[in-house]
């Protein structure tokens, strides 16, 4: 393909909205290539980024354009960016006196181009990047991009292939390896996702656990006779295990809420209530005024003595549009986001974390982070990307009312800004303070979001949602 050339012929939406032509466009204006082939997108048009690596392209902001070529029947983009990414392993260099896990793969990276025309890919293992945190979720998001890729087309020949499988055991391994811990949930450092600085989110972030669970499925994908067959058995039964605990113990409704207000500590021994020795004492105030009689969300992070009771958007809508949540877990969910809107939606969907945290706790958890002041950024800011799993959720749910409107509010003012990357304030009213314009993952969920509501039934196509066993059992009866 030459650069020059669209990638995309006759897009579905082509002409439907001069918003989803504009995102279109956004698309094409990103395009990254190595040796004449389509390999990815920029996180950033914008030539004024407050960060030099937003002309990087990112595995976790490839993840809903890579759904968008599956969609446009541009698969050989998807193929190409899996395969490049798995080879950039390689790259890795030493730190001193230890090593980056060998399946940890690169957050970022870009193609650089010397004098005589020369292409050398470099890539960010969390060695360049602010912060210097390793990126957990990029091998998740690279595996759930795959199980997307051979659902959507059905070439499994292209994951049975040596390398593929390679990667997917080393993925698997590292994920599975005994530890320390004796929890099923993956523990994290800080900042080793989405929200890549410190915000008090190491430990067994929710976000983390709901990407493990896709990936843990992908264990599906390998071949049992070569030798994985013991790795495969160990997935599935992580991932029972898994879901079952978040599903139990990350789970928050008025209920819950009372018990553990009235909690007993300092409890030895099985069959305690109080697993985790949580103090009453950490309850937040404003969570019992939140909170609405027939709602519960799952709250963002669980360890010992610490349960986080911020909402985060991520988790929570991996956790509905994955099918990870129970049936019961999923309305209750579905209420909580209708009956407090205004808060997690407002003007733009979606607030990434609520509520934002202030004074000396914003001081002692960001560590006094300018960019993550209170209501903005990570800290309380509006993500449009969050509109595709937004509006999955609500599908899933059944709720595509709700998942309309909300896309509605994305489609008034994204274009009118210039796509930025997030909005700022309690409401998402004002373009983020240092946010980029021209940032591509805002288009592509805008877009991907439009695919989902006038097709639902991408999400399973797509390998996002899973039927259930009843599901199952009809289909092949
Ligand atoms: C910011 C975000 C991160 C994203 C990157 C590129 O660092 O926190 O999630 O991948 O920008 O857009």
């Amino acid at each position: 393909m030459i650069p020059s050339e669209p990638c995309f012929s006759y897009p579905r939406y082509a002409g439907a909205s001069p918003a989803l032509d504009d995102a279109y466009q956004l698309i094409e204006d990103a395009k990254v290539f190595y040796r004449g082939q389509l390999v990815g997108t920029v996180a950033s048009v914008d030539l004024n980024a407050p960060a030099s690596n937003y002309a990087d392209c990112f595995v976790r902001d490839f993840f809903p354009v890579g759904l968008i070529m599956l969609l446009e029947n541009r698969e050989d983009v998807v193929r190409s960016f899996l395969y490049l990414i798995m080879q950039l392993r390689g790259q890795q260099e030493d730190l001193e006196g230890q090593q980056i896990a060998p399946g940890v793969l690169p957050a970022s990276f870009r193609v650089q181009h010397d004098e005589s025309g020369n292409e050398r890919i470099i890539a960010d293992f969390g060695d360049r990047a602010i912060g210097r945190v390793a990126p957990v979720d990029s091998m998740m998001w690279w595996s759930i991009l795959l199980q997307a890729y051979v659902h959507y087309t059905g070439d499994i020949a292209f994951a049975h292939g040596p390398e593929i499988q390679r990667m997917l055991r080393m993925i698997l391994s590292l994920c599975l390896q005994s530890r320390f811990e004796v929890f099923p949930t993956l523990p994290v450092p800080d900042g080793s996702f989405m929200i890549d600085r410190r915000m008090g989110v190491y430990g067994h972030p929710l976000e983390i656990q709901a990407l493990f669970d896709s990936t843990l499925r992908a264990a599906s994908l390998l071949l049992p006779e070569s030798g994985s067959h013991w790795l495969l058995n160990m997935a599935q039964r992580r991932r029972e295990i898994l879901r079952s605990y978040v599903q139990r113990y990350y789970w928050l409704d008025m209920d819950v809420l009372n018990r553990i207000y009235r909690f007993e500590t300092e409890m030895l021994g099985e069959n305690v209530e109080n697993l985790f020795n949580i103090h009453p004492e950490t309850i937040p105030l404003w969570v019992q005024d939140w909170l609405p009689d027939d709602a519960g969300y799952f709250v963002g992070n669980l360890g010992p003595g610490r349960m986080d009771f911020r909402f985060f958007a991520q988790g929570n809508l991996l956790m509905l549009a994955t099918g990870m949540a129970t049936a019961n877990q999923r309305v209750a969910l579905t209420n909580l986001i209708e009956q407090r809107w205004t808060d997690l939606i407002g003007r733009m969907p979606m607030k990434l974390v609520y509520p934002a945290i202030e004074g000396d706790e914003w001081r002692l958890i960001t560590g006094s982070d300018p960019k993550n002041i209170p209501w903005s950024y990570h800290n309380g800011g509006h993500w449009p990307v969050l509109i595709w799993p937004l509006v999955s959720a609500l599908l899933k749910s059944g709720r595509a009312d709700l998942a309309g409107m909300a896309w509605n509010l994305v489609e008034k003012r994204l274009m009118l800004n210039r796509w930025p990357e997030y909005y700022d304030g309690r409401l998402g009213r004002l373009v983020g303070r240092r946010a980029n314009i021209g940032q591509v993952w805002s288009a592509a969920g805008f877009l991907l979001a439009r695919y989902f509501l006038d097709d639902p039934g991408l999400l399973l196509r797509l390998g996002i949602d899973e039927p259930s066993p009843a599901e199952v059992s009809e289909v092949n009866s």
